[in-house]
């Protein structure tokens, strides 16, 4: 199958993009390199011996948009560029929508003018918000607390409207919860930028010795032991449910919103264990006040990606940890460090 990749030099983007190539799928990635690096791409070919076709643009710019999806002609669409920080959505709210919905408008409209009809969206947990009960399953109520969540919520709405105008269409919405981990070969993996905000990527860089201590957001949380509890995926299991959309969005007409979790929680204090038992020494904590707007708890309901996909998690938390560190610790400063081309 030929598949348009939006935001495919990403964290997420590019684990999905070794799974697509390895299955013998033909690759267009549409990436303006904003939050990634082309050494990212570069590993991809060397871990899979495989090629694939590079677009380096914005997907504001909705003409290169049209002639990308155009020119590749692709069967099927995943679209992943999108910008992700939520304290960051707050202080510049007007990119976000920008980047996120009209980016995701302009895409749709590339998909008409090149006649493809199928979409594998990136959405978010962050839809839900508050939990009215857990586990969240995808009839729960939308209604997102920041400006990020905000544009998850009528981005998927944009798709939904568009999948119900456009005959024969078919849309996958991914809510996807907490994805963390890297790819076995430690080759690639997350590579964010400054001081992480997000809970795995700050454990591996105290890990490391990056950064001096963890601090704890809140240890009086109505949880095990005090701190909050996630869903944390591993990214290759994310990676493969994308395959499995694929295949179902070839199947399926409309549009389906899915989660994608493992329906297990995992508190603060027991990721940092399980990840002191991988790298094999303590990882400095501190306990800090509460990161506002932040919940005790959250989790998926499975079933739907089980019965519609096919899908399940298979990885457990040891080897998010596992891959994580080998990740961190084979590249401290993340494709920072490599030249363009390793
Ligand atoms: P990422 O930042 O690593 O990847 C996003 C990619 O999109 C990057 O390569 C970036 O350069 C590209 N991009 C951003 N804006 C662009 C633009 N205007 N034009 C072209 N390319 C652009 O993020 P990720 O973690 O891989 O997330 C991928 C998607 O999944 C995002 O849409 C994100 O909102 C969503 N998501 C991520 C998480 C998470 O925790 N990582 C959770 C839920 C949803
Ligand atoms: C974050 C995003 C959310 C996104 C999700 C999945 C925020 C406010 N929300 O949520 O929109 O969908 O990631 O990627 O950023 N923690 C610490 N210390 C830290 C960092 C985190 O104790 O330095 C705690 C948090 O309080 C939370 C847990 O670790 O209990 C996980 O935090 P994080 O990784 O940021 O994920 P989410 O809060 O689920």
């Amino acid at each position: 199958m030929k598949v348009f990749v939006t935001g495919g030099a990403g964290y997420i983007g590019s684990h999905t993009l070794v799974q697509l190539l390895t299955a013998g799928h033909e690759v267009c990635v549409f990436d303006n390199y904003c939050n990634s690096s082309p050494v990212a791409l570069a590993r991809v070919r060397q871990l899979t011996n495989r090629d694939m076709r590079v677009v380096e643009a914005d997907i504001c710019d909705a003409d290169a948009l049209t002639r990308g999806v155009t020119d590749f002609a692709p069967d099927a669409v995943i679209h992943f560029a999108g910008l992700k920080a939520v304290g960051e959505s707050n202080d510049i709210p007007l990119r976000y929508y920008q980047t996120n919905v009209s980016g995701t408008m302009n895409l749709l409209g590339a998909m008409d003018a090149a006649g493809c009809r199928r979409i594998v969206f990136s959405s978010s947990a962050t839809v839900y918000g508050e939990a009215h009960y857990l586990p969240f399953d995808e009839n729960h109520p939308i209604a997102p607390t920041n400006p990020y969540g905000r544009t998850k919520a009528m981005a998927e709405g944009v798709i939904a409207d568009w999948a119900r105008a456009t005959p024969d269409a078919s849309a996958v919405l991914l809510r996807y919860f907490n994805p963390v981990g890297a790819h076995e070969s430690g080759r690639i993996g997350e590579d964010p930028d400054g001081i992480p905000n997000n809970l795995m990527p700050f454990i591996a860089q105290v890990a490391i010795g990056r950064r001096e201590k963890l601090a704890i957001f809140g240890d009086d949380y109505d949880t095990r032991d005090g701190t909050g509890e996630r869903d944390y995926i591993h990214v290759v299991d994310l990676a493969d449910a994308h395959l499995a959309a694929l295949g179902y969005s070839g199947a399926a007409q409309g549009c389906e919103a899915i989660n994608i979790g493992t329906g297990t929680g995992i508190t603060v204090r027991e990721l940092v264990a399980a990840y002191e038992r991988t790298c094999g020494h303590p990882i400095p904590v501190e306990i800090g006040p509460r990161r506002p707007g932040d919940v005790a708890s959250s989790y998926a309901a499975t079933k739907k990606a089980t019965n519609s996909l096919g899908w399940c998690a298979k990885f457990g938390i040891e080897d998010m940890c596992a891959s994580s560190w080998r990740w961190q610790s084979g590249n401290p400063d993340g494709f920072g460090d490599a030249p363009h081309s390793s």
